[in-house]
């Protein structure tokens, strides 16, 4: 497990945050060595960035600058949090990384799925080891996102169809990559935090 790099994705609710952190705990009671992130975020740079992209008006920023400023993000994240603990032989489990740029600024609002790659060639360049991607109904995903709701709710607001879009792009690219699992996110914690370990073992093994 040292040195693996795995990350969560899902529609906003999906229950992402609280299976990456059920996921850190059961590796750190095992005796690794987890460091858990999230995105956007995870370094100080990122943060502040976080508040510009997360809060206020849906049309605030466009597509296009939303990749620029996820990607600025992720590049800070990326040097002073992911690649320093990779190197130190931690596991690192980030809550999003690069698919959901993929997706939210890729597909859901027009094409722009080859900006989005050109961009992560160019500055990013790494993919998780293990990618969990829990699978939920968007009404189901924007109801629990709404009941916890605060400031940071610009994409909740952009409603369930672009949720729908964003839940079948993300199956579809599950489809495409041999790293991710698909996670049926319906279900209790425990029985989803269940399928989360033995896929991250599994992958382990498997390396
Ligand atoms: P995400 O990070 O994908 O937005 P969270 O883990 O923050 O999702 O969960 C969103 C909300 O749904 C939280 O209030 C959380 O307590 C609740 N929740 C998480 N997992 C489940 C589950 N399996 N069933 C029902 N509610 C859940
Ligand atoms: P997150 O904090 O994971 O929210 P939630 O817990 O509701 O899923 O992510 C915040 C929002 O940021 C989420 O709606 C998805 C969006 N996002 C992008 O649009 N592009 C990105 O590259 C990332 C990392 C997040």
């Amino acid at each position: 497990m040292a040195g693996r790099f795995i990350s969560f994705e899902g529609i906003d609710g999906s229950g992402k945050s609280t299976q990456a952190r059920r996921l850190a705990q059961a590796l750190s009671d095992l005796g690794h060595s987890v460091v858990l992130t999230r995105e956007p975020g995870g370094s100080a740079g990122a943060e502040e960035i976080r508040r510009l992209v997360l809060e206020g008006e849906t049309d605030r920023w466009s597509a296009e600058t939303e990749i620029l400023l996820f990607t600025a993000a992720r590049r800070d994240h990326l040097e002073k949090t992911i690649r320093p603990a990779l190197a130190r032989g931690d596991i690192v489990i980030s809550d999003r990384f690069a698919d959901s740029t993929r997706i939210f600024q890729g597909i859901t609002r027009g094409d722009l799925t080859q900006t989005v790659d050109s961009l992560h060639a160019l500055m990013i360049g790494v993919e998780p080891d293990l990618t969990i991607l829990i699978d939920l109904d968007p009404a189901e995903g924007l109801a629990r996102a709404t009941a916890r709701a605060g400031k940071e709710m610009r994409f909740e607001d952009m409603g369930l169809a672009f949720q729908t879009l964003a839940r079948a792009g993300f199956l579809d690219l599950a489809k495409r990559h041999d790293r991710f699992r698909v996670i049926d996110g319906a279900r209790i914690p425990d029985l989803v935090a269940e399928d989360v370990l033995g896929a991250a073992l599994a992958g382990a093994m498997a390396r």
